[in-house]
């Protein structure tokens, strides 16, 4: 995971964090080298669950289910978040770790294209993840968009950087530049230019993990 903050300013965060429980900190070890959100967006992720009273959660590419679980942590009983993910095995061994804790009764899981998953579900939805193939960030937008109920948010992780994306270039980009890119940044780039332009969202990039770019319907 490539981090945004330094290594100290990390600290500070994590050190102001409660411990996560048992199970995210087995889902931690489990994704060693894999790319979850990590502790301090999957913090933030259930705090904006919380501050949204959300009910009906959807992400677009939820691996082995690391961040859907900081999310099912804060919905309530008859809550419902979507899992969408191509790798069968990740989406079963999403439903274990989410059943360890009596969260599988609040989750769909999708398996296959979430661009297909999305349109098997209505909204609203108070809370939307995008942390799928980064080049179909600015579809999923287009695809969920309409779906986000009032005062619900859609977080977009990697909005900075993920290892394949050109930090320099997608800021080039937003400073108003047509520079050359690979399909990945440019994703991010056109879905960060989209979002800036979309009046009727508000938002806000911030600086955990590997950046993500944080709008909520006004
Ligand atoms: C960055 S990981 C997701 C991490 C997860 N949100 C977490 O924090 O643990 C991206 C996942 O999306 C899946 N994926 C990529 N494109 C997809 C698509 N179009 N539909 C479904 N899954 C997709 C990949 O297989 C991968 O497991």
């Amino acid at each position: 995971m490539t981090e945004i903050l330094p290594e100290e300013t990390k600290r500070f965060v994590r050190a102001a964090l409660p411990e996560p429980d048992e199970t995210l900190k087995a889902m931690e070890e489990r994704g060693q080298g894999f790319p979850t959100v990590g502790r301090e967006v999957g913090q933030f992720l259930r705090f904006l669950a919380s501050v949204t009273n959300a009910e009906r959660i959807f992400e677009f590419g939820s691996g082995f289910g690391y961040s859907a679980y900081w999310f099912a942590e804060a919905l309530p009983d008859d809550g419902e978040i979507v899992l969408t993910e191509y790798d069968a095995s990740e989406l079963r061994e999403a439903r274990a770790f989410l059943e360890t804790a009596g969260f599988a009764d609040r989750a769909v899981f999708e398996n296959g294209d979430a661009m297909d998953a999305i349109e098997r579900h209505d909204g609203p939805f108070d809370v939307v993840l995008i942390d799928h193939n980064k080049d179909g960030y600015p579809e999923a937008l287009e695809a969920v968009r309409d779906k986000v109920a009032s005062g619900g948010v859609i977080v977009a992780d990697n909005a900075m950087v993920s290892g394949i994306q050109e930090f320099d270039l997608i800021l080039d980009a937003l400073e108003g530049n047509d520079p050359e890119m690979d399909e990945d940044s440019r994703g991010i780039a056109e879905y960060l230019v989209a979002m800036r332009e979309d009046e009727e969202f508000e938002t806000s990039v911030v600086p955990l993990g590997e950046g993500i770019a944080v709008s909520c319907r006004r």
